[in-house]
């Protein structure tokens, strides 16, 4: 048992294999994740102030919807891995002022990044190819959302 151990840890430092049991605590963060995301979007896209931001609150609203998708298709994956998809939801932030707020949902997008690439890794480690793909979509819009917030921001 503990040779057995030693030699997935020594495994584990080169290329951890996933479990299933992994992946799927993995997409119950993204989907908690995925809530905060809409939570966030629906009120900001509704209480953004100011001409400058006259893009981005359209912008936002479908960020909005999109998030939805994402979060449809992440519970979908979980229920065909054989989990239970979370019912509950990051805790979301919010500011008065519109420029904290896009940057509250800049860091968000830039952590949802990064741990969708982490899920997609584990994904093809375990053989899961088809999830790694639909993951790979998500990710694409997400990299949207974020290029959206960035430009808002005067950041690119
Ligand atoms: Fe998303
Ligand atoms: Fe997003």
């Amino acid at each position: 048992m503990s040779e057995n151990r030693e030699a997935q840890a020594a495994d584990a430092e080169t290329a951890p294999p996933s479990t299933r049991k992994e992946i799927i605590q993995g997409l119950n963060e993204d989907l908690a994740r995925e809530y905060k995301a809409i939570i966030q979007y629906v009120v900001f896209s509704s209480t953004l102030k100011g001409a400058e931001y006259g893009d981005i609150a359209e912008q936002l609203k479908q960020h909005a919807s999109q998030e939805l998708e994402h979060a449809l298709e992440v519970a979908r994956q979980i229920d065909y891995l054989g989990g239970n998809p979370t019912m509950k939801s990051k805790e979301a932030e919010y500011s008065d002022d519109s420029k904290k707020m896009l940057e509250i949902d800049l860091r968000a997008e830039q952590d949802t990044i990064k741990n969708y690439r982490e899920r997609i890794l584990q994904a093809e480690r375990a053989g899961e190819f088809a999830l790694s793909e639909k993951l790979r979509g998500i990710i694409a819009q997400e990299q949207d959302h974020e290029i959206d917030l960035k430009d808002a921001l005067g950041l690119r």
